[in-house]
């Protein structure tokens, strides 16, 4: 087979463009001879070239790079949504199909960027956008095709399964945990997206309009992070037999779609509960296939340049631009999502309330929950803490998300109440998430 050779313009040498760099020439011989095609990267932008190889044929001039023509594909790795938007929106113009990592940018962006590749007749690839190596847009563009999606249930968020999983196994503090991940960069030096998890809902808000055919915007997830979370509760929740993830899930539920990230308490008999450090994963559950788990490193340099250099490999070969005229799962081409609004979400609780020693306290607790038609499925005492405190922690049996805050609203006013009660939300996979 002749071997053909593409122009690639790289933007952006940093974590995962110096790994696809990487991969591009250990791996060339070999992805000449599975594929037929060389790529020959013509261009490396950055902001500082001397922080880089000399070998690499650096350029802080965005816009020549791109417009080489005999730069075919843009690779766009700088991250953020200012100068990564227009040097897409530039090469997009120029009917050059694009490869990014961005999921930022296309979760704030995507329909309209999606839309100007069509107009352009060129393609958006971005398998590294969510979950680095796993090659989960794939299954979702192929392997799933043929399925209707019922569920997704994932750890998308490494820095935050990182920090979990040092306060489940070691029993630190959230505070210690996160130091922890940075000084191992798992996290960066400003953490916010990844613990008040926006990273994770944008990646489910990419995923999920793949998944469901509907248009799912950030800003439709109901998301509550990990960085209020306080050990007492990873501590309480393992005695009764729970792991508590960050997990981004998307539920169908009739026509409607519930969309949350939260921490939550998964069975450590589940899959999910054995995912550790930075690893992520993610169950789908088709219509045909039910459960399915797809599991790997969700960050880092190689894991992510490998999904990258996937889409090159697929934009070269024509399947990303064919899939994109042919496939209706785009965000340019989808209706807006139809929301199951958060109060209306059934599930099971976890509560922890610090209440003072005095008798009938769970009497006057489990009246308000049962007001609220929410009836108890377990129950774990404390002896006293130093302070006076008795910690009390419950888990119910399914109930209206609605009904539990107008619950907690009224048992946050009884007077042995010392504070605020804490409220995490059960899954139980599989059994939750199969078709209704
Ligand atoms: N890191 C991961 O594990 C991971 C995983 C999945 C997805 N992603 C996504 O991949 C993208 C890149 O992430 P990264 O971790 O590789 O970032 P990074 O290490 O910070 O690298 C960013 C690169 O872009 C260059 N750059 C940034 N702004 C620029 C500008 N205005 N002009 C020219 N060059 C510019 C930087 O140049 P200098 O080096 O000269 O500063 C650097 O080489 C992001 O969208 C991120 O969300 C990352």
């Amino acid at each position: 087979m002749a071997e053909r050779t593409v122009g690639i313009t790289l933007l952006g040498c940093g974590v995962v463009g110096s790994g696809v760099a990487q991969i591009l020439h250990d791996q060339g011989d070999l992805i000449a001879c599975r594929t037929g095609l060389r790529f020959d990267i013509r261009h490396v932008a950055v902001r500082d070239p001397s922080k880089h190889p000399k070998d690499l044929p650096l350029t802080t001039d965005i816009s020549s790079a791109i417009a080489d023509p005999k730069s075919e594909i843009i690779v766009e790795l700088m991250g953020g949504t200012t100068t990564a938007a227009s040097a897409i929106e530039q090469s997009l113009k120029l009917g050059k199909s694009v490869v990014t990592a961005n999921k930022s940018l296309l979760a704030a962006r995507g329909p309209e960027l999606f839309a100007l590749a069509r107009k352009h007749d060129a393609s958006i690839a971005f398998e590294a956008s969510c979950a680095g190596g796993i090659p989960i847009i794939n299954a979702l563009m192929q392997g799933l095709v043929a399925n209707r999606i019922d569920a997704l249930v994932g750890i998308v968020n490494g820095t935050c399964n990182f920090i979990l999983t040092q306060m489940t196994k070691h029993a630190q503090s959230y505070t210690d945990a996160l130091k922890g991940a940075q000084a191992a960069g798992y996290a960066e030096a400003d953490p916010s997206m990844d613990v008040q998890g926006r990273d994770a809902a944008q990646k489910l808000a990419i995923l999920s309009s793949l998944a469901f055919n509907s248009l799912v915007r950030e800003s439709d997830i109901h998301i509550e992070g990990i960085d209020t979370l306080d050990a007492a509760d990873i501590k309480y929740s393992g005695e009764l037999g729970y792991v508590i993830k960050l997990l981004a899930i998307a539920h169908r539920r009739g026509d409607q779609l519930s969309l949350r990230v939260h921490p939550t308490l998964v069975h450590q008999d589940d899959v999910l509960a054995e995912v550790s450090g930075s690893f992520n994963a993610v169950s789908l559950f088709g219509s045909a296939t039910g459960h399915t788990l797809f599991y790997g490193r969700g960050a880092g340099k190689l894991p992510t340049a490998s999904a990258v250099v996937s889409d090159l490999i697929a934009t070269a070969m024509g399947v990303t631009p064919l899939a994109f005229k042919q496939l209706r799962i785009f965000p340019d081409a989808l209706p807006p999502t139809r929301l199951l609004p958060i109060e209306e979400l059934t599930t099971r609780f976890y509560l922890r309330m610090m209440i003072k020693d005095e008798p009938g306290v769970l009497a006057q607790i489990t009246r308000v929950l049962g007001t609220h038609q929410i009836s108890l499925a377990s129950f774990l005492q404390h002896e006293l803490l130093d302070g006076g405190a008795v910690p009390i922690v419950l888990t119910t049996h399914s109930a209206k998300e609605g009904a539990m805050q107008s619950a907690l609203q009224e048992i946050n006013k009884l007077p042995p109440l010392m504070s605020r009660p804490v409220c995490l939300r059960i899954i139980d996979q599989p059994k939750e998430f199969e078709a209704v």
